[in-house]
């Protein structure tokens, strides 16, 4: 019966993401050398750099701002939250979920120190790194809800979660290719995450280029559904958005560090028409 597969597809993901360990794909993902604020090819500060210009452009604006799928992780929020009035963080894991929030409740716990990633933001923005705890405190301020999500879902939040008109702005960084089994599940989870956004918001989309898989703890092999620049384009063009800018980050050698096989990462500044 029409429709059955996606779902299967879907299902399958879901699965593999019941062993999803959060300090682990921190440990992996966001400490030196993918993180290191030191070397000049290091991965976050490619990512951090590519948010931060893309709200200094000026033509981003509105109340409401949400991330898809923020996962344990908070670096995709810390330029937008001096723009945005609300940010609702959404991930599809609870663990997830109770990670982001043991950040908010700021009662230690977390997984993670994010202080040096506020310290980058704040040099971005041309603020001293010693007034990292007044973009803490902003964040926290901003901070509106953690929500479940499912961009497989027509509509991937509860539908009272936001208001009629939509969000002003979307992020989402590493979560459609990670959740999708394949190309049609990809293009058709923007398009789900579109509808999340008013006419005229904002789309910035960080994801992996060519990855097939990634660990999301020791043991647990998540398959990625591999993209090209040009399938990018092509699915945010068929789901209606219009593009700003993309750019390109090549994985140097000493950021293939064995915990997947990207090869890249794309990010792009698109508007929905
Ligand atoms: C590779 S992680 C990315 C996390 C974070 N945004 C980052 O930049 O590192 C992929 C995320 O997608 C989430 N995810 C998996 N299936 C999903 C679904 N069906 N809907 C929304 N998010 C999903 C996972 O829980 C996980 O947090």
């Amino acid at each position: 019966m029409e429709g059955e597969a996606p779902q299967r597809g879907a299902a399958a993901m879901a699965a593999c993401y019941q062993r999803f360990d959060p300090a682990a794909y921190l440990q992996y993902n966001y400490t030196p050398p993918r993180a290191d604020f030191q070397r000049g090819d290091s991965i976050v500060p490619w990512k951090l750099g590519c948010l931060h210009r893309a709200f200094r452009d000026g033509d981003v604006s509105g109340d409401l701002l949400v991330d898809v799928g923020s996962g344990p992780t908070l670096y995709q929020v810390l330029s937008a939250c001096e723009l945005f009035n609300k940010v609702i963080l959404t991930d599809f894991l609870e663990v997830n979920r109770k990670e982001l929030k043991l950040w908010l409740q700021d009662d230690g716990g977390c997984k993670l120190d994010w202080t040096p990633y506020l310290q980058h933001v704040c040099a971005l923005e041309g603020r001293r790194p010693s007034e990292w705890t007044q973009k803490a405190a902003r964040l926290r301020q901003v901070v509106t809800d953690i929500l479940p999500i499912d961009v497989h879902r027509p509509q991937p939040l509860a539908h009272d979660a936001l208001p009629s008109a939509g969000a002003d702005c979307l992020v989402s960084s590493f979560c459609l290719e990670a959740a999708s089994p394949d190309l049609a599940s990809f293009s058709r989870a923007l398009g789900h995450i579109g509808g999340l956004l008013r006419p005229g918001g904002h789309l910035l989309l960080i994801g992996a280029l060519e990855e097939s898989y990634y660990f999301g703890g020791p043991g647990v092999r998540i398959p990625v559904v591999p993209v090209n620049e040009a399938q990018v384009c092509d699915s945010l063009k068929q789901n209606g958005f219009t593009l700003i800018r993309l750019e390109v980050y090549t994985l140097p050698q000493a950021m293939r560090v064995g915990v997947d096989d990207v090869t890249g990462v794309f990010f792009a500044k698109a508007r929905k028409n």
